[in-house]
């Protein structure tokens, strides 16, 4: 099968640090994947690096057949359209507008250039504002987030905002969704609810996804191969018995629980 994510020797130097160095690993079509570390590993990096947000050093991205990061490199909005959506590690949500209102906006957000021409733009280029609802209200019913349609984003609570955040990527109708630790802050009973979301955005909406996250347990259970980055360097790659029992990831880990 082909792979729709590649990154090839993915590589970018802030000043003297290598925060992500010579990184490669495949994403075929319908993955569950783990994209795990210690802080600082180089997560997050990889993520800006895939969307878009930074330029490899040296190394290439390919998406499909395009390359989205290296010779060539494509901005956010491109990398947007061609179906690759996030959620970020620092929620970033319109605190003031509703639910729904964030998730109508995640569907303009992939054919504009910035979030100013989203909004902007916005009043004329919808003819039918309902069938957008409609469609944005079908991801907010995915994420358990019916009910809270109408309620302002900032008021909701965390676990809400973070599912909140996915119902936004998923109105992008994007063919790989990145989440970026979207258990974070869950409690246990939250973060088991999550998981069989995120199985259920592979299994019934056909979405790739490639997840960061901190909580092992999570990350076991969900991500079918998983990779290990320590100080920008992949130490391991496998399923998650060969990650468990991996000394090197064990040390890296230095002790967490694995
Ligand atoms: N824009 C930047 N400028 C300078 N250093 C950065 C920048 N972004 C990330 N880094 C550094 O790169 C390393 C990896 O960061 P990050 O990818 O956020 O780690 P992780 O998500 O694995 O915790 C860190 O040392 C971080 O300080
Ligand atoms: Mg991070």
């Amino acid at each position: 099968m082909k792979p729709l994510l590649s990154m090839k020797g993915a590589t970018i130097r802030f000043g003297g640090l290598v925060a992500v160095k010579e990184v490669t690993f495949d994403i075929r079509p319908g993955d569950l994947f783990g994209l795990i570390g210690p802080n600082g590993a180089g997560k997050t990096t990889c993520f800006n690096l895939i969307t878009g947000m930074y330029q490899v050093s040296s190394g290439e991205i390919l998406f499909g057949e395009d390359c989205i990061n290296g010779a060539r490199k494509l901005p956010p909005n491109k990398i947007c359209e061609l179906g690759i959506a996030r959620t970020f590690q620092n929620i970033r949500l319109f605190g003031a507008l509703s639910a729904l209102e964030n998730v109508v906006i995640g569907g303009f957000l992939r054919s504009r250039s910035s979030l100013f021409s989203a909004l902007t733009l916005m009043p004329p280029a919808i003819k039918d504002t309902r069938a957008l609802e409609a469609k944005a209200m079908e991801y907010l019913k995915v994420m358990d987030l019916e009910e809270d349609a109408h309620t302002r984003a900032r008021d909701l609570p965390y676990g809400k905002q973070r599912r909140l955040e996915i119902a936004r990527a998923m109105a992008t109708n994007p063919k790989l969704i990145l989440l970026d630790e979207p258990a974070a802050g869950m409690n246990p009973q939250e973060s088991e609810q999550l998981s069989r979301t995120v199985r259920r955005i592979r299994d019934d909406y056909g979405k790739t996804v490639l997840l960061i996250e901190h909580d092992m347990r999570f990350v076991m259970n969900l991500c079918e191969r998983i990779v290990v980055l320590d100080h920008g360097e992949e130490i391991a790659f496998g399923g998650p018995d060969d990650i468990r029992n991996n000394p090197k990831v064990i040390e890296a880990y230095l002790g967490e629980p694995v």
